[in-house]
């Protein structure tokens, strides 16, 4: 009697065991599980945001749109100013027209061009209201993607040098995470310069 008591008591225990143990297991699955899909969703970034901040990093939209400091081993972002595009105050360059057959020309921050196809400023991409903080996620892929003025169809076409012919090979949800990204990004409030089309060319 007394040894099926403990073969009964025995039995009851590693009963016991397994059930808890399978239960931690299930659970730890569970829970990797999600977190691998999330990391998935983000391609390993732990938020959409946090996604975005590197494809803005790798593409360099700053080395356009951030205007810089000089320093001796040649200029710098200027992280106070991140995005916010060709400073309303400073000059763009210019040339005369002989000049400009043998080439282009920027300023020495790379916010303001010059070349066959007019004077184009690197646009204010902070979340100010004179940045892209109106847009919607929906403006930002038609920009991109076809390469339109604000992202409104009908508007003029996006001038070099914005790589609009790379970028706009960008998936949507890369252009998502970089659109949620420069949401977040501290507003400037600066008004860049219109486009110039080349002096000769019809209105
Ligand atoms: C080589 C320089 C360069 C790089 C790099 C660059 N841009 Fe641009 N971008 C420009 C210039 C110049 C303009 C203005 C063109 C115009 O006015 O037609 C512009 C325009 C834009 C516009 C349109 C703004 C509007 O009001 O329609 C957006 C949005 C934009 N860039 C986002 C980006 C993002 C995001 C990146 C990085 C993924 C990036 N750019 C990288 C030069 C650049």
């Amino acid at each position: 009697m007394k040894n099926q008591a403990a073969i009964f008591m025995t039995v009851c225990i590693v009963c016991f065991l397994f059930y808890c143990c399978t239960n931690a297991t299930d659970t730890a699955v569970v829970t990797s599980d999600s977190a691998s899909a999330n990391n998935n969703m983000y391609a390993g970034y732990a938020s959409q945001t946090e996604w975005g901040k590197h494809i803005a990093t790798v593409t360099g939209c700053g080395d356009c749109h951030t205007p810089k400091k000089m320093t001796d081993r040649g200029p710098v972002d200027d992280s106070s100013l991140m995005f916010s595009g060709h400073p309303a105050q400073m000059p763009g360059p210019s040339l005369m027209p002989d000049q400009l057959a043998k080439g282009l020309a920027a300023t020495n921050d790379l916010t303001a061009w010059i070349g066959p196809w007019g004077n184009s400023y690197a646009a204010n991409i902070t979340s100010d209201s004179t940045g892209i903080g109106s847009w919607s996620e929906e403006q930002f892929i038609t920009c991109i993607r076809q390469g339109l003025y604000k992202g409104i169809a009908g508007s003029r076409p996006i001038m070099p040098p914005m790589p609009i012919s790379s970028f706009r090979n960008m998936t949507d949800n890369e252009l998502k995470a970089l659109f949620s990204y420069l949401k977040t990004v501290k507003a400037v409030n600066n008004v860049v310069p219109e486009y110039r089309p080349p002096a000769g060319t019809p209105k």
